[in-house]
This record gives structure tokens, sequence and C-alpha cells, in this order.
């Protein structure tokens, strides 16, 4: 079926069409390709799911994209986006499926894989998650002095701590107005004690959220968190402040949580695209089962849009097809995403664990070396802060920086003036990277070289739908682009290296192991902490 990946990507005819083709593109001028075509802009704008996608300021004509879909075509995107809905188990170095997508899917619908239905299950899961929420919004779940819940503390990393902090915080206008919601992460303990501080035992639920329950940092988060409750409480009044949501039941028992307080979810949900699942527990507590659900259906219409409009129309093939035009053609390094929607100030940093993570790989998902650059640095935060910090580089820099700005037109406030002036900051550096300034009256300094790429994504509104069709976006984008370098999107072997070697440093920290095993570097830096860990 993909038989395209037996052959060195750059290799392909495809590719060396399309090579050809951009060097011609390089030397376009992007304004100019406005001034000849009055309609570029609705030539290269899509409309999906409530989302509008206008990618005409980049360097590409139709032949660009002609050539980019057959190039998607060769390297078999069509066919391993089917295999990931239909359930195989195309994560191949876990022997996993890739099935977030089935959590998205509607209560009636039905997915069979491997002999299971698994829509009935899902739903059932949701359910048990959605009475446990309720309970705790309408205030029915009691602490152990008998009060009603105040703070919920989600503690997890990674996929089990970014999602659930960038969507409560992009859906804080949807949010319970009682509930105070925390994350808690980092292994640092000044963020844990920081955080402990601002709480009260007795009106506090914390959910450990850790698909493998074995992750350093929330283990020691966890137990942190433990301890200061029994400062205060009994080990009977744990059940009523410690829930679980996890894969790995026999370990979240042996941490003392009951089964009942337990929301699983099943190894074919990645941590990074987890929050679909009973990672969202905290999600759905602060914007309840309704507004859950319309998340879920905003993330189930991007997955029909992608898989049934055709690539050259379909959204989150094209943003990938850029991803790969600038990363392979004009030598990117590196993404920009600019959310001109302080609501969304952390969707970069989601979108960097969710891109890097996925696509940050050097082999084939046969174990062949790349051929070629994967996935660039991700960054980027809010506009219009980013203005003042780091758009000079983006204006003036040497180097080419995509941007994606991520904006929605109407406002869940009533200070319009403030809108219209975000707005129209949004729109004007989009135009000012595009057209710079080259009077040549001006003194060099006062020069913009202009031609510089950005796409614009605008919604009506921030709701939980647009926000769940926003994220399936990324996730299929971050698929093609894995897809198009044949890459196992799925599996993060990459962080396991500094995991094992952190263990064994901590054991000399602790003293329990000799020291002086590493380089001298490392060996100097471990007496040093030692001695001030004493
Ligand atoms: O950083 C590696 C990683 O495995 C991520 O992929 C994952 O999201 C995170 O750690 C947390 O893992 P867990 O949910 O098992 O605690």
């Amino acid at each position: 079926m993909r038989d395209t990946h037996q052959h060195p990507l750059n290799q392909l005819p495809q590719f060396g069409a399309l090579s050809r083709h951009a060097q011609q593109a390089r030397g376009w001028q992007l304004a100019e390709l406005f001034r000849e075509d009055p309609s570029r802009a609705a030539r290269f704008t899509l409309e999906a799911a409530g989302l509008c996608l206008d990618y005409s300021k980049n360097h590409l004509n139709e032949e660009t994209i002609r050539l980019l879909t057959t190039f998607a075509q060769a390297r078999g995107v069509e066919s391993l986006r089917d295999a990931m809905f239909r359930g195989d188990r195309i994560n191949l170095s876990e022997q996993r499926a890739v099935l977030h997508t089935a959590l998205r899917l509607p209560p009636e619908a039905r997915l069979s894989v491997e002999g299971e239905e698994l829509v009935g299950g899902i739903q059932q899961e949701l359910g048990r998650m959605a009475l446990f929420a309720e309970r705790v919004r309408q205030g029915d779940w009691k602490g152990y002095t008998g009060r009603e819940i105040m703070d919920v503390v989600n503690i997890g990393i990674g996929g089990s701590d970014l999602g659930p902090m960038m969507t409560v915080a992009a859906l804080r206008a949807y949010a319970h107005p009682r509930l105070r919601f925390h994350f808690l992460s980092n292994v640092d303990g000044h963020a844990t004690t920081a955080t402990l501080a601002e709480l009260d035992p007795a009106t506090t639920l914390f959910i450990v959220a850790s698909k493998s329950f074995t992750t350093q940092e929330t283990m020691l988060n966890a137990h942190a968190a433990r301890r200061w409750f029994l400062q205060h409480a009994k080990e009977t009044d744990l059940a009523a402040h410690f829930v679980a949501v996890s894969t790995n039941t026999s370990a979240v028992t042996a941490f003392g949580i009951a089964a009942d307080n337990m929301f699983p979810f099943r190894d074919w949900v990645g941590g990074r695209f987890s929050i679909w699942s009973s990672i969202g527990l905290s999600l759905l507590i602060a914007i309840g089962i309704d507004h859950f659900r319309e998340f879920l259906s905003g993330g189930h219409a991007m997955d029909e849009h992608f898989q049934h409009a055709p690539l050259h129309a379909n959204m989150p093939v094209m943003l990938a097809l850029l991803g790969f035009w600038y990363r392979e053609f004009f030598e990117t390094s590196s993404q920009l995403i600019a959310p001109y929607h302080e609501d969304l100030r952390h969707f970069p940093a989601y979108l960097q664990q969710l891109e890097m993570e996925s696509n940050g790989k050097r082999v084939t998902r046969d174990g062949k070396p790349m051929s070629m650059k994967t996935a660039p640095v991700i960054w980027g935060s809010a506009g219009t802060n980013n203005q003042h910090a780091y758009f000079q580089m983006l204006h003036q820099g040497t180097d080419l920086i995509p941007v994606d700005f991520i904006a929605a037109l109407k406002p869940q406030h009533d200070l319009i003036d403030q809108q219209r002036a975000l707005m129209a900051n949004c729109f004007a550096q989009a135009e000012a990277l595009m057209n710079g300034v080259q009077d040549p009256s001006l003194p060099p300094h006062r020069i913009f070289p202009g031609n510089r790429p950005s796409t614009m994504l605008l919604m009506d509104q921030l709701s939980p739908a647009s926000l769940g069709t926003l994220i399936a976006l990324y996730e299929h984008k971050t698929f093609v682009l894995g897809a198009l370098w044949d890459i196992n999107s799925f599996d993060q072997w990459g962080v396991e290296l500094g995991k094992t070697m952190a263990l064994r440093i901590l054991a000399e920290l602790e003293g329990s192991e000799s020291a002086g095993q590493h380089d001298s570097s490392t060996n100097a830096l471990i007496t040093r902490a030692r001695s001030a860990l004493k």
C-alpha cells in the first residue's frame, strides 16, 4: 500500500518535481502575487467545521498545491489516515492502535476494532465521569468536613497536564464560577509548595492524572499532596479528596485510590492526544458535560472533514503541506504560533508537545535514517504581547519564520474597542510581514524586507466546539506531517534516556549509590549538589 516508503523520501520523482518548482517559488514576491491575481485570497482560503484558513500569504500558487498534494498522495497519506481511523496498529514501535478519534465519535456511532465494539464503552466511561463532575459542580461531592469542593488540582505532566491546563484556560468563559483550577506538573518543590499554600485541604480535590502512573514528577507531587493532606485529615478521608485518571489500575490501587475513584482510559490514547479521554476530567468539571460534549463534537467535525475532503481542500492536510514546504525547501527551522486571544495563551506550549514529541524523530517507521529535516521548533505566545517582545526578529531578523495567526472574531466581553484593536494588530502584523518597507530614501535600519509568510486561522468565537475543532486540526496536521516524513508520530522513545539517567543521578544525590561514574563535568555537578542537599 505505501511502497513509495521503500525509497528515501528525496529520491521520489514527486519530490524531485517539488524541488524544481521550489527553485522558482523562492524567487516569488508575495505582494506581487497579490497584485497579479485579485482573487488570490479567495483562491487560497478554506472553510471547514466553522474554521476559516486563509493561507494566501504563503509562497505558493496553484501548481505548488498540485505538486504538494500529488506528493502527499504518493506518500500514502490517505491510506495511513484511513488505517488510523479504522484502528489498525499504526504505532508500530509500541504495537498500538491510535484511536483518540474514537473518543469524539457521536454516542450513536459504532466502531469495531479487532472484534471489540468501542463506542459503548467510551460512552459508559464518559457517563461515569459526567456523574462525578456534576456532583463536584453541584456541591454534592463533600470533603471530609462536609464542605463542598472549591479547588481542583490536576497533578500530571506532559500530555496529562498540557491538555487540561490549556483547555481549562481557553474555556474560562464557560467555567463553573465557584471552582478554581490548579495544575501541578513540575517536580520542582517550589511549584508544589506554592500551590499547596493556596489550598484548604477540606475543600480541595486532587486529580492524579498519569497514563502510566509511574511518572516520577507526578508520583512525587501526588505523594507530597497526600502527605500535606494527611497533616490535616485521616487516611479514611483520602477517598473524598483524591481521584485518579490512568490506564494502570494496579498502580492506582497501590497508591491508595479506590477503583471507584479511578477513571480509566485505554492504551490506544497517546498522552499528547488524551484531552478527549478521562485525562479531560478537570475540563469536564470546569465546563460541565453539555459543553464537554460540544468540545468532543467540535473535534469530531474536524475528523469528518479530514477523512472526506479532497487533499487540496483539506485543512489539516494544507497546514501540514505548508509546514513541509517551508521546512524542506525554504530551510526554516521554526514555526511560530501566535494566538490573538489571551485565553489561548497556552496553546503554543500545547502544540510544542503535540508536534515536537510526535515528529521530532530521526528514523523512519521502518528504522531507516531520515534523509531530511523533521519537526521544526514550535514556539509562540499570545498577541499582542508577542509583538513587543520578539516580533522585531520576524520583521528584520535574518531567519524566515512562518507564522500561524489564530484569532476569534467575537469576544466574550463587551470591550469592543479592545477587540477591534486586537484584530487590527493581528491583521496588520500579517500584512507588514508580507509587504515590508523598501523605500530607498530610508536608512537601512528602517527597511523591512517583507515577503515573510503567514497563515491566518479565524473562528467566529472561542467556544467548546471551536476549541475542539482547533485542537483536532493541529492533531491531524501533525499526523499528516508524520506520514509525509514516514515517521511514527505516536511514540516518544527520545524521552526515556533522560528519565533513566535522572534516576541514576538521583540515587547518587541520595547517597545510596557511589558517585564518580560520569564525565568530570557531571561528577563535579553531582558533588556540589550532594553537599548542598545534605
Ligand atoms: O514526556 C514523556 C511522556 O511520556 C509524555 O508522552 C506523556 O504525556 C508524559 O510523559 C506523561 O506521562 P504519564 O501520563 O504516563 O504520566
